[in-house]
């Protein structure tokens, strides 16, 4: 009786905390549905540099049927709006489903204290939203500041359903730079001329890979170097000798990417919503997942300038095409006839894309300070292998008709059909095993040549590990040339920020590489690239009690089973566990 009592005080306590809280909370209200209008041109192939004199004026859109197409849209919006708060902020937003796919969305690099309930990934803190049916999201912000991004986290839906989430220092205070002119969102995104959610479920039904991407975009336009209207060439107006703000989002679905301004000079000072101290660099790399915060200052003789993106991909197939947006500078002069291009890097430099990466640093400073777990109580030695599953009659299209599948410790992850965090908290069985190993089933060479064949084939299952509440966790992701298909790996961990104490190349060395982790201003990232052919250690505190998805973000490794679920046990009071579920569920 007296405990009923205790329960049900609680109960209404909780719902009065709620309800208080909820008063001063902005909901934003949105709506997922096919969008007809939308037109992007993709007519004709190869590219062809346009001529410039179209630039400056809307010409006469060329319509080709293959280039217009429907496509998954927030509020009819591509990229999706953007959201502006302040750091410490909460919000919600409400989630209608007007299209015809499931559909759900996640909050990208936003640590949700105790609020996996809201976190988004399909299946594994939430049933999807189905159309017809919507579902309130509530964000909860904490020491985020910087940019982060919100997409879709069901399928492949995020290719369209995606945008910026900026988050403000608080009220009243400055940036740890000085404040620039302006700010403008960079997205970068992939095209594809055709439907994502069939090019997806084809794939994955013949075993073969996924079609890859017709174009990329910057804020929804692929730019000049593709033969289709140039009306929509996103443009960049600037003043001469002032310095600008770019939030760079790396939306895209498969490939990392170099980016790059004509002439200009970058200064990176934030990454995945937290400060960096300041790097000076011509280009930057940046993969899918990732956000950097760059300064850029109007210092050439005014005129037309390219930012430039293109691929750093290494294996296989690849969308080599580079998509453009244009710096103009405000004033009177002649424009060029046409703007110069950035010299990117090449799609293979693998050395250009660990050169810039190791740079990153926090800022670790008074007002930003780093907490870095400086020792480790639980270790994770977690191997990342491209690996194929038997095919009847070797009957698929995959090599030597096999299934592409690909593995974390060897294990495939299988999709539940009840989300895990659903099933974690009312204790159903049977829906997901917690034996993720702690470390490879096997040791081999993992970064040699020409690997045995009976290193392809992984266990599947849906397997999740355990941590206790306020552990200190290293994760040491190696890189494996299985299939010969070593690549860069941007693993991301939701519910987190993490720190990268070390890097290299080869097989990780367990007692002569810690000696050099960097434990004093490593960079605090929600997502990294593990570089091909070789390894990243990070390091986090587990006091977010939760249910987080991990999982490469190269949309195809994620759809093939390179993922898995950490779940962080509640502390021992009520301010140190989950929150309760929201009052509405979406059904399975
Ligand atoms: Cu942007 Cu599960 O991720
Ligand atoms: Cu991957």
């Amino acid at each position: 009786m007296e405990l009923k009592k205790k329960s049900l005080v609680f109960l209404l306590l909780n719902v009065l905390i709620r309800c208080i809280a909820s008063q001063n909370v902005t909901t934003f209200y949105w709506v997922v549905s096919i969008d007809t209008s939308h037109v992007v041109h993709i007519a004709r192939w190869p590219k062809v540099l346009s001529s410039f004199g179209k630039l400056g004026h809307r010409s006469q859109s060329v319509l080709h049927p293959s280039g217009t197409k429907d496509i998954l849209t927030v509020n009819g919006e591509f990229p999706g709006p953007a959201i502006y708060r302040h750091r410490g902020e909460r919000f919600n937003v409400n989630v209608r489903n007007e299209g015809k796919y499931n559909v759900t969305i996640h909050w990208h690099g936003v640590k949700q204290p105790r609020n996996p309930w809201s976190d988004g990934p399909n299946y594994v803190t939430q049933c999807p939203i189905k159309p017809g049916a919507n579902f309130t999201y509530e964000i909860i912000l904490s020491d985020e500041e910087g940019t982060l991004w919100w997409h879709a986290h069901s399928d492949w839906s995020r290719a369209t359903v995606h945008g910026p989430l900026i988050i403000l220092p608080e009220q009243g205070k400055g940036y740890p730079f000085p404040q620039p002119q302006n700010e403008v969102p960079i997205v970068l995104a992939s095209w594809f001329k055709g439907d994502v959610m069939e090019i997806i479920e084809t794939a994955l039904q013949n075993g073969g890979e996924p079609n890859q991407s017709d174009a990329f975009t910057i804020n929804g336009q692929p730019g000049d170097l593709y033969d289709c209207s140039t009306e929509g060439t996103f443009k960049m107006m600037v003043d001469y000798g002032k310095t600008y703000l770019l939030r760079i989002i790396n939306a895209i679905m498969n490939e990392e990417m170099f980016f790059m301004v004509a002439n200009h000079s970058l200064t990176v000072v934030g990454t995945d919503g937290a400060y960096i101290k300041p790097i000076n660099t011509s280009y930057i790399m940046i993969t899918p997942g990732q956000t950097m915060d760059v300064l850029i200052t109007a210092d050439q003789s005014p005129s037309y300038y390219y930012m430039a993106s293109r691929a750093y991909a290494v294996v296989g197939a690849y969308d080599n095409t580079t998509t453009t947006a244009i710096v103009q500078y405000n004033g009177n002069y002649t424009p060029p006839s046409t703007p110069p291009l950035p010299n990117l890097p090449n799609y293979t430099d693998t050395d250009a894309a660990a050169n810039f990466t190791v740079r990153l640093r926090s800022l670790a400073n008074e007002d930003y300070p780093v907490d870095v777990p400086q020792t480790v109580d639980t270790h994770m030695y977690i191997t990342i292998s491209m690996n194929t599953l038997p095919c009847v009659n070797n009957s698929c299209d995959g090599p030597d008709g096999s299934r592409l599948a690909s593995s974390l410790n060897n294990i495939s992850f299988v999709e539940p059909s009840i989300d895990v965090l659903q099933a974690y908290y009312k204790g159903i069985n049977g829906v997901y095993d917690t034996d993720f190993p702690n470390e490879p089933p096997y040791y081999f060479n993992f970064t040699g040549d020409d690997l045995p064949d009976t290193l392809l084939t992984p266990e599947r299952g849906t397997k999740v590990k355990v941590l206790d509440y306020n552990s200190n966790v290293e994760i040491v992701f190696q890189g494996t040339n299985v299939m010969n298909a070593a690549e860069n790996h941007p693993m991301h961990l939701h519910g987190y920020s993490f720190y990268v104490v070390g890097n290299g190349t080869g097989n990780f060395d367990n007692s002569t590489d810690p000696t050099r982790y960097n434990l004093v201003d490593p960079p605090e990232v929600n997502t990294v690239g593990v570089p091909k052919n070789g390894w990243v250690a990070i390091r986090f505190r587990a006091d977010n009690p939760g249910v987080w998805f991990m999982h490469c973000h190269l949309e195809r490794h994620a759809s093939w089973g390179m993922d898995t679920v950490l779940i962080v046990k509640n502390g021992t009071t009520s301010s140190t566990s989950m929150l309760e579920p929201p009052s509405y569920l979406n059904p399975c």
